[in-house]
């Protein structure tokens, strides 16, 4: 019985003690995305690769940088233990880097690292309890709760309309997500939802990126790129994309199908009130879809 005893409290022990340690992985939770933030922002990943050999040392690093090589070293140390970068000796003895599938993703992946790490959104996340509260029982008014809102006073379109810089975050950060990783997939596994549709119109489609990345899969297919105004206007022009701005729940432009892409929720899906389009494309939480 005694022993029992002591091996309970030595067992409680051991948890207290490996719960002190754990607890500052969530003190110093934000640093892993600072440290990410920094790295894409220095251009480390895309120095190394341009750098023309496989590794670059921490002195070539921190002159193509003009970064201070301890200060360098200690954002590398955090970022190779987490498999961002390898570090190797070189015959030299020198500390050189390389680039691993991880660190060469930063590349491709920046703009949405860019857009999800922003002061605007993490302050949403910053509001997330304020979701939760008083929500018991469905309450309908917390339904109303939207943190983004919280944190900025008014909702996230109208945000983006008023702060040009933000909407082309957001417009950027989205399409390479679009491009880098939804499509690809989509095209893959169920690039056929596309079969015999001459003209497609992305309502809700950002800047274009992903009707552009489309009309090059079936260069058949004629797109139109239809969100709101602001967004339209500053868009990149595409070869066989038209952009069109507007309300979605004031018209959609006509054209043989519909798509939408993470403009809708499941709850939401249904086709505009004015629309003169009977067949829809969709892709909600990670489901493609054609009615
Ligand atoms: C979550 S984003 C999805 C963007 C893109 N479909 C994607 O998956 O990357 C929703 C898009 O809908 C647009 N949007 C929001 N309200 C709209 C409206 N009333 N009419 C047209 N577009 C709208 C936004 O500007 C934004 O580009």
């Amino acid at each position: 019985m005694e022993e029992t005893i002591t091996k309970e409290s030595k067992w409680k022990k051991e948890e207290e003690e490996e719960a002190k340690i754990q607890i500052y992985k969530y003190v110093f939770g934000f640093a892993e995305a600072a440290v990410i933030k920094c790295a894409i922002e220095l251009k480390i990943a895309n120095v190394i690769e341009s750098h023309g050999r496989p590794t670059m040392t921490l002195s070539q690093l921190s002159t193509a940088l003009n970064c201070s090589p301890p200060l360098l070293f200690r954002i590398m140390r955090f970022l190779t233990h987490r498999g961002i970068f390898r570090e190797e000796t070189t015959p030299e003895n020198l500390i050189a880097y390389s680039q691993t599938p991880l660190s060469h993703m930063l590349i491709n992946v920046a703009p949405l690292l860019l857009l999800e790490n922003s002061p605007e959104i993490v302050a949403s996340w910053h509001n997330l309890s304020a979701k939760l509260k008083n929500s018991y029982n469905n309450n309908e008014n917390s339904d109303l709760v939207v943190p983004f809102e919280v944190a900025h006073g008014k909702d996230i379109w109208s945000y983006g309309a008023r702060n040009p810089g933000f909407n082309r975050m957001f417009n950027e950060g989205l399409g390479c997500n679009a491009r880098v990783i939804t499509l690809p997939a989509i095209l893959e596994n169920c690039g056929d939802i596309f079969n015999g549709v001459e003209s497609l119109v992305d309502v809700g489609g950002g800047n274009g990126t992903t009707l552009s990345v489309l009309v090059k899969a079936f260069p058949w297919m004629k797109g139109i790129n239809f969100d709101l105004p602001n967004v339209v206007s500053t868009s990149e022009k595409y070869d066989g994309v038209e952009h069109v701005g507007g309300n979605m729940l004031d018209f959609v432009p006509k054209a043989d199908a519909a798509f939408f892409m993470c403009s809708l929720t499941d709850e939401e899906y249904s086709l505009p009130p004015k629309s003169s389009i009977t067949c829809s494309i969709g892709v909600v939480r990670g489901y493609a879809f054609r009615v």
